[in-house]
């Protein structure tokens, strides 16, 4: 079942690549840009002369920004389009890039990174467990895990906003929290793109199997700067939308 959802999720991800692509500038869409960015190169901490695994790159903005702090960076996405669009972006950093399934890291060796950073990719992979083994084993002992998925309390299969008869937002509804599983995403080019819903307890359970500890959380919000500049992100106050990860082998 999880190799038809993981092949079905690339093939959907393969087709919605370039318009996605169009969408990253270079600090990521707006939304990264003032909420996922900055948080997760705090996180991730002083990255020259480190070697880092950018996990799911997508068209590699991060690894781009990564490589510019002087950091050695490899970056992988399952999608063979994604790698492309990749290599055609990255004109002046020296990336390496490579097709690979986060659930089978088998080209790497353990302990090969010094970091590990997956933006917005972990909610994806159909199996976690499978994932999370994987990046835990190419990481170094000590070194560190950043990655950010769609929060799971609030970016739930059925959630969404509830509006009055003028079209106001009134609250935002979340329901059958506790019903994990595959669900398309907002965005796809023909076909939506897949996610899995999982609780915050099964996150945080699974990476404690797998060996990780957990070192800090984040949940984005947006800065009074940066609301005044962009007014549409005053609704970012209202409830968050990612949640940030840093754990450590
Ligand atoms: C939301 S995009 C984020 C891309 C990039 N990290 C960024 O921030 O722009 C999710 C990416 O994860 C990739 N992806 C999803 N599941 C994956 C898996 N199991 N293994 C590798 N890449 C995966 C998709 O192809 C896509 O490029």
């Amino acid at each position: 079942m999880t190799e038809y959802l993981t092949n079905e999720s690339k093939r959907r991800w393969n087709e919605f690549a370039d318009d996605y692509a169009q969408m990253t500038k270079k600090y990521g869409d707006l939304h990264k840009e003032i909420l996922l960015t900055p948080n997760l190169l705090t996180l991730i901490g002083e990255v020259k002369d480190k070697t880092v695994l950018d996990a799911g790159c997508g068209e590699g903005y991060l690894s781009r920004l990564l490589a510019g702090n002087g950091a050695t960076v490899t970056a992988v996405d399952f999608s063979e389009r994604m790698i492309e669009l990749a290599v055609e972006r990255t004109t002046e950093e020296d990336i390496h890039y490579g097709q690979a399934n986060l659930e089978n890291l088998s080209e790497f060796t353990e302990g090969q990174f010094d970091a590990v950073v997956s933006n917005m990719v972990i909610q994806d992979v159909s199996n976690l467990s499978a994932a999370l083994n994987e990046l835990y084993r190419v990481l170094k002992i000590e070194g560190c895990f950043v990655f950010s998925i769609l929060h799971p309390c609030f970016i739930t299969p059925e959630s969404r906003w509830e509006k009055d008869e003028q079209g106001e937002k009134l609250y935002w509804k979340v329901d059958d929290y506790f019903k994990e599983g595959q669900f398309e995403q907002r965005f796809g080019t023909k076909d939506r793109v897949f996610a899995f819903h999982r609780t915050v307890s099964t996150y945080i359970n699974t990476l404690i199997k797998t060996g990780f500890t957990l070192e800090e959380v984040v949940e984005p919000k947006p800065s009074r700067d940066q609301i005044e500049k962009h007014p549409d992100f005053e609704e970012d106050l209202r409830k968050p939308d990612f949640f940030v990860f840093k754990v450590k082998k």
